[in-house]
């Protein structure tokens, strides 16, 4: 999921892969590789760690000549982040490498296959299951590199950007795109690959962005071609003149990272869901839980930890595991948990979710959950976090880098993979029949194109923000598996913005926080069709007599609340388990409008850290 580089043509590969790749560095990453061909063969050198690490490594180890290159920062997704799993991968014979970005859904089984066939595997990745296949449907059917890869990726199911070469045909590199991105940047006789233009915006200002399902090949000196994997079909690419400069083009042509984050979060959830969601089949695989499935089976309970947005991840997590699969859920905040003497036994399990896997707090927690002999699974971002390293198992949310402090796809691909792990566990205790299960899937499936929906109304969002960015105080109210949504945009805004902000379950708001209420106030109130709506509508009228403003998040076509509130933002319409993946958009969309009219640091707000490695 994180970058590539690469580079044909009469200069000299090393430089420009290498600066490309310090290019990339913003979009976060764990390890890092090139391979140069130099006219005779491959020089491969690859390290965890930072690009500067591979450039010391690579000058002490090999020579850099060649004008033919590849070049990959790794965020690890199959195999902890180390040198062996490190890209670029070489194919068995030696003769391929191969650089990849993505993930290879099915590559258990293709591996196997090729085990069977006599291949051997040095890395625990889904690249190298990828670059073996090509090698083994080129030798098979006698193909050009090209075709290979094109036969191979029609066996392949999942996501990726790759570029990969032959030393025997050392005059092409071919690379191909679904899911994950992929820029040609076209100069004078040479070429250029990577996953955004940052790295060659420098040598030429033309650039071919290639869609999904479509394979380039790139052969020196000739022109480029470009076509569908699926039906072969030649293709005119279009060739853009690039307007953005270096930070722009980092960003994605987005102002801030936080935005960028926010909006991929129908791609964040797919990846979420890729090779676990089986809709077709009607199955869930988590391999975590499946392995683990006796002990899930026979737990009293789970105790979730976390911190921040994640413990908001877990509160929605608790509505939703007691009502699919009727396992009593607590919540705690890892820093309390730790030194409250808890009461633990070996049939709890613990759930320790983290966007990052390095919290001191939730690291505690988990220590203090195993020392008592419970089952600890963890939810975490970064793989081969230490998090995911000290619990006993677990189900990555493969969200890819989050760099806004403030974590937007990170919760919403937490609660993804809890919703998958609740629904499985359903299934498993028969809390569900076969045809609900089924019927969560669908849709389940249909959320990201339910979230790019809700994404449309930011311009509306936009002008609802100039209204209130002045706002001293902000509530947001919410019932059932909204009110941690509430917690989450209250959240959202305090930490960007500044304003100050509660959220609370909106029938605790006569118990209290009423009493804040006068023209003043700005309550959001999160109100979709479902579950206690009319209850809902009853406390947006308590609102509306004592004068506040009211800011309703409603389903689409909702007219109730209309009438009552200031302004209305739209959500789709789905199950009630899942309004949390819709309703969280709005709000992260106004707190982010909000904080960039105040002038704030959006992306780096004042006093907080993206991983809290301290107590
Ligand atoms: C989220 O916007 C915050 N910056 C923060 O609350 C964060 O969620 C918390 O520190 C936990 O981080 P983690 O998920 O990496 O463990
Ligand atoms: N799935 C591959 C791996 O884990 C690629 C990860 C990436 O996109 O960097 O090695």
């Amino acid at each position: 999921m994180c970058g590539i580089v690469g580079y044909i043509g009469h200069r000299e590969a090393y430089p420009i892969i290498i600066k490309g790749l310090q290019r990339l560095e913003y979009r976060g990453y764990d390890s890092a590789g090139i391979a140069l061909y130099d006219g005779n063969a491959i020089k491969l050198s690859k390290t965890k760690g930072k690009v500067s690490d591979l450039k010391n490594k690579i000058e002490n180890e090999i020579s850099t000549d060649g004008t033919l290159g590849i070049g990959h920062t790794r965020w690890a997704t199959h195999g902890v982040p180390n040198d062996v799993n490190s890209h670029p991968h070489y194919s068995n014979s030696g003769d391929l490498v191969i650089i990849h970005n993505g993930i290879i859904e099915n590559y258990d089984s293709l591996k196997k296959e090729l085990i069977k066939r006599g291949y051997t595997f040095h890395s625990d990745t889904d690249t190298e299951v990828l670059v073996n296949l090509i090698e083994e449907v080129q030798k098979n059917d006698n193909l050009k590199l090209g075709k290979a890869v094109q036969v191979a990726l029609n066996q392949v199911v999942g996501a990726y950007a790759i570029a990969v070469f032959d030393k025997n045909k050392p005059n092409e590199i071919v690379v191909a795109k679904l899911g994950s991105p992929l820029a040609i940047g076209i100069g004078d006789d040479e070429f250029f690959i990577a996953s955004d233009a940052s790295p060659f915006i420098e040598y030429t200002k033309n650039a071919i962005y290639l869609e999904d399902e479509e394979m380039a090949i790139i052969r020196r000196g000739k022109k480029i071609k470009v076509r569908k994997i699926k039906n072969d079909v030649l293709v005119d690419p279009y060739v853009q003149e690039l307007q953005l400069n270096l930070e722009q083009i980092e960003k994605g042509g987005y102002d801030h990272f936080m935005l960028k984050e926010i909006y991929e979060q129908p791609s964040a959830i797919l990846d979420t869901f890729r090779g676990r969601l089986l809709s077709n089949e009607g199955m869930i695989k988590l391999a975590g839980v499946e392995d683990n499935m006796k002990k899930f089976l026979a737990a009293d309970r789970i105790i979730i930890v976390a911190c921040g947005t994640s413990w908001h991840a877990g509160l929605v997590a608790e509505y939703i595991f007691e009502d699919l699969a009727r396992i009593p859920v607590e919540v705690e905040y890892a820093s309390e948990f730790r030194y409250r003497n808890p009461v633990i036994t070996e049939k709890d399990i613990v759930i320790a979710i983290s966007q990052s896997g390095e919290t001191a707090d939730t690291l505690a927690a988990i220590k203090l959950a195993k020392s008592k002999g419970a089952f600890v699974f963890g939810v975490c971002n970064v793989v081969g976090s230490t998090i995911a390293r000290e619990t006993d198992a677990g189900a990555y949310t493969h969200a890819g880098p989050e760099i806004g402090v403030a974590s937007t796809k990170a919760f919403t691909t937490q609660i993804t993979v809890l919703t998958l792990m609740a629904l499985r566990l359903a299934r498993a205790k028969g809390t569900m029949s076969s045809s609900e299960f089924r019927h969560h899937l669908i849709e389940l499936e249909t959320i990201p194109g339910k979230v790019e929906e809700a994404l449309k109304s930011d311009a509306y969002v936009k002008t609802v923000a100039e209204i209130y960015k002045d706002s001293k105080n902000c509530l947001y109210l919410g019932r059932g598996f909204n009110f941690p949504v509430a917690l989450e945009g209250a959240l959202k805004l305090k930490e960007i913005s500044y304003i100050h902000a509660e959220g609370y379950p909106a029938a605790e708001m006569k118990h209290g926080p009423i009493a804040l209420i006068d023209e003043h106030m700005p309550v959001i109130v999160i109100a979709t069709k479902m579950g206690h709506y009319d209850k809902v509508v009853s406390n947006i009228q308590e609102i509306k007599a004592r004068k506040g403003k009211i800011i309703g998040i409603v389903t689409k076509g909702d007219t109730s609340v209309k009438e009552l509130a200031d302004h209305v933002i739209e959500v789709p319409e789905t199950l009630e388990c899942l309004t949390p993946l819709l309703t969280t958009i709005p709000l992260q969309l106004l707190s982010y409008h909000i904080a960039v009219m105040l002038e704030k640091n959006v992306d780096q707000p004042r006093n907080l850290a993206k991983s809290v490695t301290v107590e």
